[in-house]
């Protein structure tokens, strides 16, 4: 009984990705693009709406800021597909079913569980009360080996995930798109079996505004400390190639002066 309450799990309704749909075409996508999503996409989508809006809410912001940003129409579709795409992984593999897509999408819903560095897969379920038999045997089932892994290690498997599910809806994606989102977190360094890329600025505005909002949202940093810690993170972390780069410089000057310092994560001013 427990476990049905926990998952909340998301069933594919038309109903719902019509106003998904709506929603993405409020925020400016490209609404040919949108109906040409294939079903599962839709699905993982739906299976996701916290990251969903999370993504949203960074591309209105950042929508703000396209013109300073010099941005060709373009690069602003391929910036919120590439965004929209990024973290689809948090629904696990592409083989996952639709039980365990929720499964997994609740194990990566943020909330505070210990280091994940340290923390193992099955201590962290233990934690948040969702140690279940069958959670753990689907879990295995997928691969992940709950009381051998790092919460860290697991993290990592959804940019792996999010290839292999962008792979599987073929070539209906826009090729930049899905580029532009499988390097939203070189800032983190490379996981195993993610290829080391050129990347281009709509690669670069991703990978920043993805970590901006993750500092502002879910740490709750102030602005003028996520903007400290990106310039530091480019410096250090892709100091090699991208330390003294112009690019990289421009946009975090612009999120300086345009992200709002006030009630980012909370909407629109
Ligand atoms: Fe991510």
């Amino acid at each position: 009984m427990r476990r049905r309450e926990n998952l909340q799990a998301v069933q594919f309704s038309e109903q719902a990705w019509n106003t998904l749909q709506s929603e993405l075409a409020a925020t400016g996508f490209n609404s040919e693009v949108v109906t040409s999503f294939p079903q599962p996409l839709r699905e993982r989508l739906l299976v996701l709406p916290g990251v969903v809006a999370n993504v949203l809410r960074t591309i209105r912001h950042v929508s703000t800021l396209y013109d300073e940003l010099s941005l060709t129409p373009e690069q602003r579709d391929t910036f919120q597909l590439g965004s929209l795409f990024s973290d689809l992984g948090k629904s696990g593999p592409a083989k996952a079913t639709q039980e365990q897509q929720n499964e997994i999408a609740l194990v990566f819903r943020p909330q505070a569980g210990g280091d994940p560095n340290t923390i193992l897969l099955k201590d962290f379920l233990k934690h948040r009360g969702l140690e279940h038999r069958d959670l753990l045997a689907h879990l295995e089932e997928l691969g992940l080996q709950p009381d051998a892994m790092t919460m860290r290690v697991f993290y990592n498997h959804h940019i792996l995930w999010t290839q292999e599910i962008l792979e599987q809806a073929g070539s209906v994606l826009p090729a930049e798109a899905v580029r532009a989102a499988l390097v939203h977190h070189q800032l983190d360094g490379y996981p195993p079996g993610v290829e080391e890329v050129e990347l281009d600025v709509v690669a670069k505005l991703i990978i920043i505004a993805d970590k901006y909002d993750a500092f502002r949202c879910r740490s709750e940093w102030s602005h003028a400390d996520t903007i400290t810690e990106l310039r530091r993170k480019v410096k250090q972390d892709l100091g090699g190639r991208y330390g003294e780069d112009k690019e990289f410089a421009k946009i975090l000057d612009v999120f300086e002066g345009g992200m709002p310092v006030e009630g980012y994560c909370n909407g629109l001013h």
